[in-house]
C-alpha cells in the first residue's frame, strides 16, 4: 500500500474532476481508461472516498452513464464511498434538464450505492462532512443555486461547523474570479470576457460568505480545465490551483481527461490525494497514469503538496 505523508491518517480520498466520459470522444476508451486508473489509484491506498467534482460525463446521456458504470464495475470497491458531484455537462442531454438529472440520479444509485434526488447532498465520512452543491437548473455553464438549496447549504455548513472538524465542499464551478478566472476560462484569452465567466454564477458572493463563516473549509472545483499550478504561477501570473482566501482553501482541479490550459502542468491524468489528520490536512497532486505523486511543482512553501495545520 502507498504510504501517506504522515502516520495516523484519519481519512484518505482520491479526488478527480472533469472525467468527461463520452461516447462521441474520438477515442472513447481514453477518458474511461483515465477514470479507471484513478479508481485503481484509490483502491491502492484503500481510500475512504473517491470523489469526482463534476462533468463525470460530457453529456448526461444514458449511453455515457452506462460507460461510466462500466468503469466503476471494472474497478470494484475502489473506495469505501463514491461521490459524484454534478457538473454542467452532466445536466445536458438530448432531452430536458430533468431527463439528464434523472439519469444522473439513476447512475448515482448504481455507482455510489446510495440514493439522491437533488443536486445537493452531503456525506459524513469518519466524522468529516463532505458537502456537494450544484446547479438546480440548466443555466448554461454557470450554476443556478435555488433558495431552497442555499438554505440547505447554510444548515449543512452549520452542522458541519459544530463538529469542529475541517469541512470539505465540492462544487463543479469555482467561485467567480478565482483561480485566474475569467482569463483562465478558456485556452484562448479574451480581454472582453464577462468577469463572471467560468464561475459559479450570481450567488458566488453568498456562497463565499457562508464558506468564510467557518474554520478550516476546503472548497473544491473543476470546470475550467486549468492545468495544475503552484505557488510559482501565483507569483508570476496571480493565480493557482490552490488559493487561500480569508482562511478558506480553494482548490481548482485540472480535467482528468481533457487537454488542460493555463497551467504549469497541462497533461492528462492529474488528480489530488487528500489526507486528513487530527491536526492537519494535506493535498497531494498525483498523476494517476503513472501512479506517482507530482514532485516537480512548488505547491506551497517550496514543497510539492499543500499542507494546512489545523
Ligand atoms: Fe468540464
Amino acid at each position: 500500500m502507498i504510504k501517506t505523508l504522515y502516520d495516523n491518517v484519519c481519512l484518505k480520498a482520491t479526488i478527480v474532476s472533469d472525467t468527461h466520459i463520452d461516447e462521441k470522444h474520438p477515442v472513447k476508451i481514453v477518458p474511461m481508461y483515465l477514470l479507471m486508473r484513478a479508481l485503481g489509484g484509490a483502491k491502492k491506498i484503500d481510500a475512504d472516498a473517491f470523489i469526482t467534482v463534476g462533468d463525470t460525463t460530457s453529456r448526461g446521456s444514458v449511453k455515457n452513464w452506462q460507460m461510466a458504470r462500466e468503469c466503476f464495475k471494472k474497478v470494484p470497491d475502489a473506495a469505501k464511498k463514491i461521490i459524484l458531484t454534478i457538473g454542467n455537462h452532466d445536466g445536458w442531454c438530448d432531452g430536458e434538464f430533468s431527463d439528464a438529472m434523472n439519469e444522473y440520479y439513476r447512475a448515482y444509485k448504481d455507482i455510489c450505492k446510495r440514493e439522491i434526488n437533488t443536486p445537493y447532498f452531503s456525506e459524513n465520512i469518519n466524522g468529516y462532512y463532505f458537502i456537494c452543491i450544484g446547479t438546480d437548473a440548466d443555466s448554461g455553464c454557470e450554476a443556478t443555486i435555488s433558495d431552497e438549496q442555499m438554505l440547505w447549504f447554510r444548515n449543512e455548513m452549520n452542522k458541519a461547523g459544530e463538529t469542529g472538524n475541517p469541512i470539505f465542499v465540492f462544487c463543479h464551478q469555482s467561485l467567480n474570479q478565482r483561480h485566474g478566472l475569467p482569463r483562465t476560462w478558456d485556452r484562448h484569452e479574451d480581454p472582453n470576457r464577462p468577469l463572471t465567466d467560468g464561475g459559479i454564477g450570481d450567488r458566488s458572493d453568498e456562497v463565499a460568505g457562508i464558506l468564510k463563516s467557518y474554520k478550516n473549509v476546503f472548497y473544491f472545483s473543476g470546470h475550467s480545465h486549468m492545468g495544475l499550478c503552484g505557488e510559482d504561477m501565483k507569483k508570476a501570473e496571480g493565480y493557482s490551483t490552490f488559493e487561500d482566501e480569508d482562511g478558506v482553501t480553494l482548490i481548482n482541479l485540472p480535467s482528468l481527461s481533457c487537454g488542460n490550459h493555463h497551467g504549469e502542468m497541462q497533461g492528462l491524468g492529474i488528480g489530488i490525494q487528500l489526507e486528513i489528520y487530527k491536526d492537519k490536512v494535506v493535498l497531494r497532486p498525483k498523476n494517476y497514469i503513472s501512479g506517482k505523486f507530482i514532485t516537480k511543482l512548488n505547491i506551497k512553501d517550496k514543497k510539492p503538496y499543500y499542507e494546512i495545520i489545523l
